[in-house]
């Protein structure tokens, strides 16, 4: 069903191809509101502020047990709403079936998480504490007005990861749904209105390329939450006219890294490989975008990763054991295939039969080896299916990678002798901010702190961080 809305509308296409009499096009699955300019977007931007009220509004002087039980209706009627968010990821980004059934489910179950995270934040926060003659409530208090911003990959989940406990601890907030990935959140629109006081959340539409200007360059945004690309992230921090005052909770990109030791198990390791670099057809911040492998087992390593990889089954993302799914973001098939010729050009290979081919907006999963400094593969991160391996002779290489890289997000390694692995734990982790042993990158559990180093991120998110993220200690203080 296409929804209508009143004045102009952005058409929203899908990454599903279509015939029709012109030929083969994406499909149009529906629109969203257009602002005729950026005032719309300061309007909702006030409807916060006015919700806010400098601290006096209802919402962030609400109790707790009250902003809980607003929560807790949220989320109730978020549940009714299943079946329809989760058809709207199948067709937006081409997330699979079980995927979007996987992230409608993750993202009420970090709701439910982040209440009960709030009741232990609130009880440790409020405790009294009596020293040097003087008792000390102290508290958490909100920020004021937050702009959350999620990306495509994980539209619903990572709009919400920043947006409830922004919420929760009593702040305001606009959110700006991603280019592909806006629909999904419209059946949620009606929960949100009658869940929460008027203007606590408020959803702002239009070219982000311009109305998020508008509402940084405002000064009235207190905390930029944005899940996204560093460039972007970057450029907004600079507008805001005192960006000394404003807090930002980024988690940006990534080029997680995986070492393969001479002694790794070869099947284990392409398992966990394959689920890193494959999953959602390498669309993750937390994919693994580049392998580094020992040489002496090189060889094996490869045969059997492009064996997986040319088991993977194409598919629309509804049909029963899809793998690869189409690709949402139209320039990504022609970025990829850039990436592929200019590795081939450098002297690599695309390992696997019929890899890096494109189909309307699939991409079959290329392996390509030796990856090289000089090559785009090398450093950029590609966000697709493409597995770029680099061979290596002394640990050293790799680490000095890691080193030099602009990103530290996590980082895999696979080796059976627990003591050389033991070694890498220290220089690694303290390059980025988790170290995956014999295990693929990933961000969950969500109750483990998710951020990272360098460019990659700025604060820490998790069910429990995330609440601190958000809020401010502040302590009311009498005499004893
Ligand atoms: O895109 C970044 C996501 O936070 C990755 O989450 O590791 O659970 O897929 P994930």
């Amino acid at each position: 069903e296409i929804r209508q809305w009143d004045g102009p509308t952005q058409e929203v296409v899908s990454p599903i191809f279509v015939q029709t009499p012109a030929g083969l096009v994406r499909k149009v699955i529906g629109s969203y509101p257009l602002p005729v300019d950026d005032n719309e977007a300061l309007d909702a931007l006030d409807a916060a502020v006015r919700a806010f009220d400098s601290g006096r509004g209802a919402w962030p002087t609400m109790s707790v047990t009250d902003r809980i039980e607003c929560m807790e209706r949220f989320v109730g009627k978020m549940m009714e709403q299943k079946k329809a968010v989760v058809n709207l990821l199948m067709w937006e980004i081409g997330k699979t079936l079980a995927d979007s059934i996987k992230e409608f489910d993750r993202t009420v179950q970090y709701i439910y998480d982040t209440i009960d995270a709030f009741k232990d934040v609130d009880r440790a926060g409020s405790r009294f504490r009596i020293e040097e003659g003087i008792i000390g409530q102290i508290r958490r208090s909100p920020l004021g007005v937050v702009l959350c911003m999620g990306p495509f990959n994980y539209p619903l989940n990572e709009t919400y990861t920043t947006l409830i406990p922004a919420i929760l601890m009593g702040n305001t907030v606009l959110f700006k749904p991603p280019k592909h990935g806006t629909l999904l959140h419209h059946p949620l629109l009606d929960a949100f209105r009658t869940s929460f006081p008027k203007g606590v959340v408020n959803t702002v539409y239009g070219r982000g390329a311009t109305v998020v200007p508008t509402l940084m360059k405002s000064g009235k945004i207190n905390v930029l939450a944005l899940i996204g690309s560093s460039r972007v992230a970057d450029s907004l921090k600079k507008m805001h006219p005192k960006s000394n005052r404003l807090r930002a909770v980024l988690s940006l990109d990534a080029k997680n890294a995986a070492i393969i030791l001479p002694d790794a198990d070869i099947e284990l390791t392409v398992k966990e490989c394959m689920l890193g670099a494959m999953s959602f057809n390498g669309q993750r911040c937390t994919a693994l975008k580049i392998l580094w492998v020992h040489r002496s087992v090189a060889d094996v390593f490869l045969q059997r990763m492009g064996e997986e990889l040319n088991k993977l089954k194409p598919g629309m993302p509804w049909s029963q054991g899809a793998q690869v799914t189409p690709l949402p973001e139209p320039g990504k098939p022609a970025y990829l295939d850039a990436c592929l010729r200019d590795a081939e050009a450098k002297g690599a290979r695309i390992m696997n039969e019929g890899g890096g081919t494109t189909v309307e907006s699939f991409v079959f999963p290329a392996l390509v080896y030796p990856v090289k400094d000089g090559m785009k593969l090398y450093r950029e991160e590609q966000f697709g299916p493409v597995v770029p391996v680099v061979p290596f002779d002394d640990i050293d290489e790799p680490i000095a990678y890691i080193i030099d890289a602009d990103h530290g997000q996590q980082v895999s390694i696979f080796g059976s002798e627990s003591e050389p692995l033991a070694r890498l734990i220290d220089p690694l982790v303290n390059q980025v901010s988790r170290v995956n042993i014999n295990a693929q990158c990933q961000r969950g559990p969500d109750t483990f702190p998710f951020t990272g180093r360098k460019d990659s991120a700025e604060g820490t998110l998790s069910v429990e961080d995330a609440l601190r993220s958000f809020s401010i200690r502040t302590v009311v203080a009498t005499k004893d």
